[in-house]
């Protein structure tokens, strides 16, 4: 039986090893964001209680909580409150609504190493709890001291539904280029990891010149770790990952491998892709694969995200140093150099 932090097999989560190394400056908060968020999903109706069990349940990284709590952390360690947690849970909720909302439109069918919620109980009922988590994200964003969150994070949240929605509408586009690629990662990820870091910040009192540095830490970031994303959904392992793989060639999704080798390929292979990008959707990343692996698709990649990682990493030279900016730059790291 899975209870708690082991697995089935008695192997340590290696989100729980995430957990303990990168988070070890802000361990006494995150138990708190994990108990309110238990709070906040909770209905009387007995048909909707498991729906909210469900979206609040063990399994994510909770980066975006850990974004926030470290990034108060890093300006002063003693101005972590309980703001800082109900940010935490804020944007925990945002990001699953956005989960469960994507994995609809990707017809995905594992998230968090669980069935998804589509698949449990219809696309119906995912496009509502989406809705509902939404909607409680803003409810309890409004009780907090000022309005400057629910400010913040609408723009964040706006930013991430036009960056799927730009995703959803360059579908099956062969003249995507780079550029555009990562303008919408940098919506629909991106901004999100941002926000976290600059209201984390914002709430400890640090000045606009250290938020600001955040802010900009937390969008690097997030564009380092999407493009790592997108390397593993073609080259990653879906048990370690805990979720489908494979989904964004399946969709039409072109990734930045894919650009590149559009982009470098000889004009045999170029055709050669064109064909199977074309082709059936469910033969399209095992036919694809090889001839991303022939041109330098791969390390291509990786070193985009790694100039991202780095921006990332050069941001935190205007924060003071400690184990809370120590965290935040091995998370940088662990953004690009992750199997999960
Ligand atoms: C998944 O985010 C969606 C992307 C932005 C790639 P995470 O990888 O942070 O998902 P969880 O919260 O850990 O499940
Ligand atoms: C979408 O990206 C993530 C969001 C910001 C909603 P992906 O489609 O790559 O996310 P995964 O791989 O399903 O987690
Ligand atoms: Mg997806
Ligand atoms: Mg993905």
């Amino acid at each position: 039986m899975i209870t708690g932090r082991g697995t089935a097999l008695g192997v340590l989560d290696p989100r729980e090893k995430l957990k303990s190394r990168l988070y070890g400056p802000i361990s006494d908060w995150m138990p708190r964001v994990e108990e309110a968020l238990q709070t906040e999903l909770q209905s009387r109706y007995e048909s909707v209680a498991p729906l909210l069990r469900h979206g609040a349940q063990l399994g994510g990284k909770r980066l975006r909580p850990a974004l926030v709590l470290l990034s108060a952390a890093v300006i002063d360690p003693g101005r972590v409150s309980e703001s800082h947690v109900r940010l935490g849970v804020v944007l925990e909720m945002v990001h699953t609504a956005t989960l469960i909302h994507d994995d609809v439109l990707d017809e995905a069918e594992l998230r968090r190493r669980s069935p998804t919620v589509h698949s449990i109980w219809g696309e119906h009922a995912a496009i509502l709890l989406g809705d509902y988590l939404f909607s409680q994200a803003f409810r309890l964003a409004a009780t907090l001291p000022s309005t400057v969150a629910c400010r913040w994070i609408g723009e964040a949240a706006r930013q991430v539904c036009e960056g799927e929605l730009r995703q959803v509408l360059a579908r099956d586009a062969l003249d995507l280029d780079e550029a555009t690629y990562v303008e919408m990662i940098r919506g629909k990820t991106a901004e999100l990891c941002g926000v976290a870091c600059r209201l984390g910040s914002h709430f400890a009192g640090g000045s606009p010149q250290q938020i600001a540095a955040l802010q900009r830490y937390g969008e690097e970031l997030g564009i380092a770790f999407q493009i790592a994303d997108d390397y593993l959904d073609l080259w990653g392992d879906d048990q370690a990952m805990g979720k489908t793989l494979g989904s964004d060639l399946l969709q039409g999704k072109w990734t930045l491998p894919v650009l590149r080798t559009l982009q470098t390929a000889s004009s045999i292979d170029r055709a050669a892709l064109v064909a199977i990008l074309s082709g059936p959707p469910e033969r399209r990343a095992e036919e694809a694969r090889p001839l991303m692996e022939r041109g330098d698709a791969q390390a291509y990649t990786l070193r985009v995200a790694e100039v991202h990682r780095d921006r990332a990493k050069g941001s935190l030279s205007a924060l003071p140093a400690g184990e809370a900016r120590d965290s935040l730059d091995a998370l940088a790291d662990f953004a690009v150099a992750r199997s999960y």
